[in-house]
């Protein structure tokens, strides 16, 4: 039987998605705020509505028919999108909204761990009350990580002692409107990313993958939705051990059978540290951009992933081809602090060459494609190497041009893959 599946969102990471189903015996439809032009020519339809809108959502997929649906942003999760569509009678993959909290609430989370003695959770305290936490600023013996509880697109956390003193960190918390924070162990070392597709208890894994927050090359700036990323020809990366990435997908695997009946992507951010893998995060979905990197070197049927979920089938196992990657994000001039919005994107498929291109947050109209205030479009080059991989993200950047958009161009650079190995030897080493 062929499927009808809807995809909800219409970024980078919805468009691997729709990528990796592009060739599969499947009916594309998609939904999102914005027309992204890359899912809009691989989809039968394509509807401009608001993706938390729960009703409007439920009723496209209806109206479509869809017999499978993949929710790829945090923000329809958290407004339950899987919920509501579960309701319809449509399976989901994406985790209902209590689910979803692993990632939409710090403070449940790192409750979540504690209480099922998952291993790799810091030191933390919730707060409720602001003074209390600016409290215990002044009262704690080293650095902090200060995380507002709910979402902020990955723009909420400051660290004390890396990108803020303790001082600021108090005036953060006094000048916003947070009401609950969670105060953590700052974590030093190398952060990596493992995402596992879950369902009907089971999980399976992915490539690690390595983003960057920060917005300016060297690691400098704000953080941001995530810069790029790269990914290895195996399942580790330049910087860490196959005993490193296992220790990993053990916290994946103890948090998914504590989880229970869980279902879509289960996306844990780790920081390998001198003290062993510890979790920075959990996410209830695909990383953006860390999608780019796995989805295009599956070597499985993603459509096939997505049925046996459904049908309460043991999940195929995974295969991936033995391939680097490396994706650079364009984004708008001014991200992620004071965006440039409504600039011209002149790169289409053809421009990219041998990179594989994502659009992201940018905006289809009748006379061209627009950048909005978010990441604007990604070149993924795949190769034998990460420096291969690189290069071929390069080439395409150049040809694309970057008028009005800012890169990282040294993500993925042996330079910058060099520094991350030294890094974690000298944790190591305890230098
Ligand atoms: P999150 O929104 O939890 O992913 O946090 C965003 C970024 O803040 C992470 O990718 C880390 O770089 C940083 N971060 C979060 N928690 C910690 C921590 N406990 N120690 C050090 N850095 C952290
Ligand atoms: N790459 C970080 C995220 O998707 O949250």
């Amino acid at each position: 039987m062929s499927e009808t599946v809807l995809l909800v969102g219409g970024g980078g990471r919805e468009h691997a998605i729709a990528r990796a189903l592009a060739d599969s015996d499947a009916d594309l439809y998609a939904c999102a705020g914005n027309r992204n032009p890359g899912i809009a020519r691989l989809a039968d339809g394509f509807e401009s509505l608001d993706a938390t809108n729960s009703t409007a959502v439920t009723a496209y997929a209806e109206d479509v028919g869809a017999t499978l649906a993949v929710v790829g942003p945090e923000g329809p999760l958290a407004a339950g999108v899987a919920d509501a569509l579960e309701d319809a009678g449509i399976y989901a993959f994406g985790p209902r909204r209590d689910d979803a909290r692993i990632e939409t609430d710090k403070a449940f989370q790192r409750r979540f761990m504690e209480e099922h003695d998952i291993s790799g959770c810091p030191d933390f305290e919730t707060f409720d009350d602001v003074e209390a936490a600016c409290e215990y600023i002044d009262g704690y013996d080293g650095d902090l990580a200060v995380k507002p509880a709910g979402l902020t697109g990955g723009k909420g956390v400051k660290v004390i002692g890396d990108q803020v003193t303790a001082e600021e960190a108090k005036a953060y918390l006094r000048d916003s409107d947070y009401d609950r924070v969670v105060l953590e162990e700052r974590l030093v070392g190398e952060e990596f990313t493992v995402q596992a597709l879950v369902a009907n208890g089971q999980l399976r894994v992915t490539p690690a993958v390595q983003d960057h927050k920060r917005a300016y090359e060297g690691d400098e700036g704000p953080n941001t939705g995530g810069m790029g990323s790269y990914s290895d020809a195996n399942l580790a990366l330049p910087f860490m051990t196959e005993d490193d990435y296992h220790e990993a997908v053990d916290v994946l695997k103890a948090t998914v059978s504590a989880l229970g009946d869980y279902r879509g992507v289960l996306y844990g951010q780790f920081m390998l540290t001198a003290d062993g893998v510890k979790v920075v995060e959990f996410n209830a979905r695909f990383g953006d951009p860390e999608a780019m990197n796995t989805l295009p070197v599956l070597a499985t049927d993603f459509l096939d992933v997505l049925v046996a979920a459904r049908e309460g089938e043991d999940l195929p196992k995974l295969s991936f081809a033995s391939k680097a990657t490396v994706c650079k994000y364009a984004v708008p001039e001014g991200y992620p602090t004071d965006p440039e919005a409504g600039a011209k994107v002149a790169i289409d498929e053809e421009s990219a060459g041998d990179a594989i291109l994502f659009f992201a947050s940018v905006d289809e109209r009748d006379d061209g494609i627009y950048t909005t205030t978010s990441r604007s479009f990604a070149v993924v080059g795949v190769g034998d190497s990460i420096a291969a991989a690189e290069e071929t993200a390069e080439d395409a950047l150049s040809i694309a041009g970057e008028e009005g958009l800012h890169v990282r161009h040294d993500i993925g650079t042996d330079d910058l893959v060099q520094r991350r190995v030294d890094h974690v030897q000298e944790l190591r080493t305890g230098g």
